[in-house]
């Protein structure tokens, strides 16, 4: 996992921002961040939903998280998390959670005949 993002990030200094996005997207799931905020970044629960937030109001909390200021006890569990980002990886991410899109419904698409499946 560690290689494809070395990948990612290689691919995304070469061909611009239009990959940010896809390097974000997989920080996010190998940083943990989907474990609490969900897959979707929808949140749930006491895990606050990250999609489609400000990208500075995400940059402006991590960047808190990580000099360990929080506003509740609850956030503290975020230092860690915040501090295992890097400034670019930080940059990457919140493109991603900013400019999130819903996964495309085309990933469920039946691409075999029904009629031809025997059940
Ligand atoms: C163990 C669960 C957990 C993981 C993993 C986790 N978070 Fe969090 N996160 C929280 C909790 C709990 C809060 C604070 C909720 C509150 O304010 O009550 C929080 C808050 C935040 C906030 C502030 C949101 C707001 O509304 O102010 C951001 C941004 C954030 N997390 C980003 C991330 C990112 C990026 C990652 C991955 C590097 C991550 N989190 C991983 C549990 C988690």
């Amino acid at each position: 996992m560690k290689k494809n993002i070395l990948l990612l990030i290689i691919s995304t200094a070469i061909f611009g921002s239009e990959n940010s996005y896809e390097t974000g997207r997989a920080l996010y799931n190998d940083k943990a961040c989907s474990n609490c905020h969900g897959t979707n970044a929808e949140g749930s629960g006491s895990y606050p939903k990250l999609a489609n937030r400000s990208k500075n109001y995400l940059i402006k909390k991590l960047k808190q998280f990580q000099k360990g200021k929080s506003t509740s006890q609850a956030q503290e569990v975020m230092f860690g998390f915040a501090r295992s980002l890097n400034e670019t990886e930080m940059d990457y991410m919140t493109t991603y959670l900013s400019d999130y899109k819903k996964e495309s419904a085309d990933k469920y698409k039946l691409d075999y005949d029904i009629m031809g499946s025997v059940d």
